[in-house]
């Protein structure tokens, strides 16, 4: 086995050309995802959001891009959790998409806003019924005394909404809208020297800029 210092990847699967690229950042976002769901790239909707709490200390997970407007990111969590208390504080958010098979990145940045409670029940409405009842079971984030807990409040949840045809969305879930400022499009090319095109937007236009890589 390589050691550490020895592993790397050779990128030569494709080139980002000014020329090719669409004016709208946007746009050229959904062509890329496109391509990665064709490529079927394994859960190319997990991304990561970063985050930073009222003392400036930052924070990354991964979630799940679940819809994806003209100008406009989505995910879902629950709004007590670490990362909501953070886009409290903080509505500055990024968001990171790799998607390894094509050897590429995504950089997204731009400032959170939650979504009315009408989307936010409509996609709830969407979800399996397990699902639901996970969002009713956990209290993400918080430190619990044992995996039991779960299993106990999940039984709790069950007897409770048994006799409910839907499952009520929580008052404590929903979901946020990232507007983008800036969008990187990264390609990985030979010799380290790849391809980045930052999408800004100024005054309601997208600047496109190369950066060196
Ligand atoms: C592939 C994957 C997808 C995930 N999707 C979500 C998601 O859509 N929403 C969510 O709240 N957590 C999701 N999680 C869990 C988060 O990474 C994280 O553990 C959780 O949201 C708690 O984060 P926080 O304590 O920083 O708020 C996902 C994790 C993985 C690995």
């Amino acid at each position: 086995m390589n050691k550490i210092e020895d592993m790397r990847e050779h990128y030569d699967l494709s080139t980002l050309d000014e020329q090719h690229v669409d004016a709208d950042a946007m746009k050229q976002f959904h062509v890329w995802f496109n391509e990665a769901r064709k490529a079927e790239v394994l859960e190319p909707n997990a991304m990561t959001l970063s985050t930073i709490d009222k003392d400036g200390n930052p924070a990354s997970r991964t979630v799940l891009l679940k819809g994806l407007e003209t100008d406009r990111f989505l995910f879902y969590t629950n709004y007590n959790s670490d990362k909501a208390q953070e886009i409290e504080s903080h509505s500055a958010i990024a968001l990171l998409f790799l998607w390894k098979k094509l050897q590429r990145q995504v950089r997204i940045t731009g400032f959170a806003k939650k979504t009315t409670k009408e989307q936010s029940q409509a996609y709830f409405n969407s979800r399996p019924k397990g699902s639901q009842l996970g969002a009713w079971v956990s209290p993400q984030s918080q430190v619990i005394p044992n995996k039991d807990f779960l299993a106990n409040r999940k039984e709790d949840m069950i007897k409770k909404f048994m006799d409910v045809a839907n499952v009520p969305l929580p008052d404590f879930w929903g979901g946020y809208y990232l507007k983008p400022e800036k969008i990187e499009f990264w390609q990985g090319r030979p010799n380290r020297l790849h391809d980045r095109l930052r999408y800004r937007r100024v005054d309601g236009n997208w600047i496109i800029e190369r950066l060196a890589p």
